[in-house]
């Protein structure tokens, strides 16, 4: 039988989107706001990129079913971040480089060159000698049609890289070269390795970029590593340090040695369900973060990808980020002002709450998908700490503590819907602090917390029906007083 060739994958794939997608899209819990694919099963975000003037997102895909397999990649256009297209599926497994069903064509990256669309993503094949991943290119002309390039793979992996520990390649141009970051392993212990090529297609090793001793995993999903001001910043969702997702360094980076130098580290988000974000610059110049918003079985907190399977789809985008870097390096990420475009009605709402141990009841949106705003006036504030029920329903929540008493903050999500479990946990910067503002965001399956200017997030999914619509929140130990306070109705449609 000869080999299907990535046109007929494609077209096998496209038929069952067109069959599914219009049921799929009528669904109780899909996302009202949120990137999702058509149907199927998605994971990371890869070769984001503003393009000829519209924005594309391709994404880890399974069209045939709610979970992990087969590693295609999906692909739509918008003008907003915030309303997409789908286009055809842009990559299926076909190669003998990229065509095992629990491989295919794992996460990567885009570039544009000469006007045309270039995709470099890690192959996962398995010939007989366990998984083994390579580094391949793939061009499009149109933006949409891709072809897998002749001289694939362009980089296989060094001696001493475990096969299976090599992927995730993020590209980028400087001064008329590209550079390619990628993960790998070496003596069981996380590596960022950096190449370089005059064509995308020709690659020689340049050096480590960065690495792990120990105290940050044995391996990094999908690195990112940009200029931000005048320091770089690596990105990067390690494996194998507890309950960290995805961490950021920021530090120099020296383009005549290609070692990086951190001196300041933190975390991207401290939800559970915020993983592989890959970020890009667009035609305004913002650095722009979109994670996927979920995580892997293999997590300490996991317990399970939630009900959606039974709808057709499982996954979807944490709502995109701009990052900036504060004066001491620390990064903000917050949502990108394109979010106002979507409010609907304005809720109606004291501009300042008093809160004490009653709980105070609010009304935002239908309670389900929403933005609501506000800051805890902390001059005026003498609780110990402020506690939030969001989509509360019965004796069902997710809450939200701001223990300002220990200058910390936690997410529990334990009671919020059967599926999920676990407390995610930060600190919070309150000393010599006037006001400490919060912003939710809240979506049909998910709940984004944005807190201090975006120093300190938590992105949650919540599988709950639309009777979970409840806000409450109230002060222990004292009271407390929320200024600013607004909140709006929020929807994409
Ligand atoms: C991260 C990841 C990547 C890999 C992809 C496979 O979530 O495990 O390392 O390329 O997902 O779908």
């Amino acid at each position: 039988m000869s080999k299907e060739t990535m046109q007929s994958a494609i077209d096998r794939a496209q038929h069952v989107i067109e069959q599914q997608a219009s049921e799929v899209a009528k669904t109780a819990m899909r996302q009202r706001y949120h990137f999702m694919g058509p149907c199927g099963w998605i994971n990371d975000p890869n070769g984001l990129i503003y393009y000829k003037g519209k924005y594309h997102f391709f994404y880890q895909f399974n069209p045939y079913s709610g979970f992990w397999s087969q590693m295609h990649w999906g692909h739509a256009v918008s003008d907003d971040l915030l309303h997409w297209e789908h286009l055809p599926v842009a990559l299926a497994p076909s190669e003998i480089y990229d065509d095992h069903p629990q491989g295919g064509c794992f996460s990567g990256s885009a570039i544009e060159k000469d006007g045309d669309l270039y995709l470099v993503y890690t192959g996962t094949a398995n010939n007989g000698n366990g998984f083994e991943q390579t580094q391949n290119v793939a061009m499009s002309v149109d933006g949409v049609h891709f072809s897998k390039c002749e001289g694939n793979p362009v980089i296989e992996p060094p001696e001493g890289v475990p096969h299976d520990f090599f992927r995730d390649p993020k590209v980028w141009e400087h001064e008329g070269l590209y550079y390619l970051v990628c993960g790998a392993q070496r003596d069981g212990r996380a590596q960022a390795l950096l190449y370089r090529s005059k064509d995308l297609l020709h690659w020689e090793f340049f050096n480590v970029l960065f690495e792990s001793r120990g105290e940050w995993g044995f391996m990094w999903e999908c690195p990112d590593f940009f200029p931000l001001g005048d320091k770089w910043v690596f990105l990067c969702s390690p494996m194998g340090i507890g309950e960290r997702t995805t961490v950021y360094f920021v530090g120099d980076f020296d383009y005549g040695t290609g070692s990086f130098t951190y001196t300041v580290t933190g975390e991207a988000d401290w939800g559970f369900d915020f993983y592989a974000p890959q970020t890009f610059q667009d035609g305004n110049g913002r650095r722009i973060m979109v994670g996927w918003a979920n995580g892997w079985d293999w997590m300490p907190f996991w317990k399970d990808w939630g009900p959606t399977w039974r709808e057709g789809w499982c996954g979807s985008f944490a709502v995109p980020r701009e990052v900036r870097m504060n004066d001491d390096l620390t990064l903000s990420i917050m949502p990108v002002d394109e979010i106002s475009t979507l409010r609907s009605e304005m809720a109606v709402l004291p501009p300042t709450i008093r809160l004490g141990e009653e709980s105070t009841t609010l009304r935002v949106g239908d309670g389900v998908a929403y933005e609501l705003g506000f800051s805890i006036d902390l001059m005026q504030t003498d609780a110990a700490s402020i506690h939030l029920n969001l989509r509360q329903h019965d004796d069902r929540a997710l809450v939200v503590d701001f223990d300002l008493a220990h200058a910390r903050m936690s997410v529990n999500r334990d009671k919020a819907d059967e599926w999920s479990k676990g407390t995610s946990r930060s600190p919070l910067s309150v000393q010599g602090k006037e006001k400490l503002d919060v912003i939710l965001l809240s979506d049909q399956s998910s709940m984004e917390i944005f807190v201090d200017g975006g120093r300190v997030v938590h992105s949650m999914n919540v599988f709950a029906d639309n009777e979970h619509n409840g806000i409450s929140m109230y002060a222990k130990n004292g009271d407390a007083v929320l200024v600013d306070v607004k909140g709006y109705g929020l929807d994409a449609v």
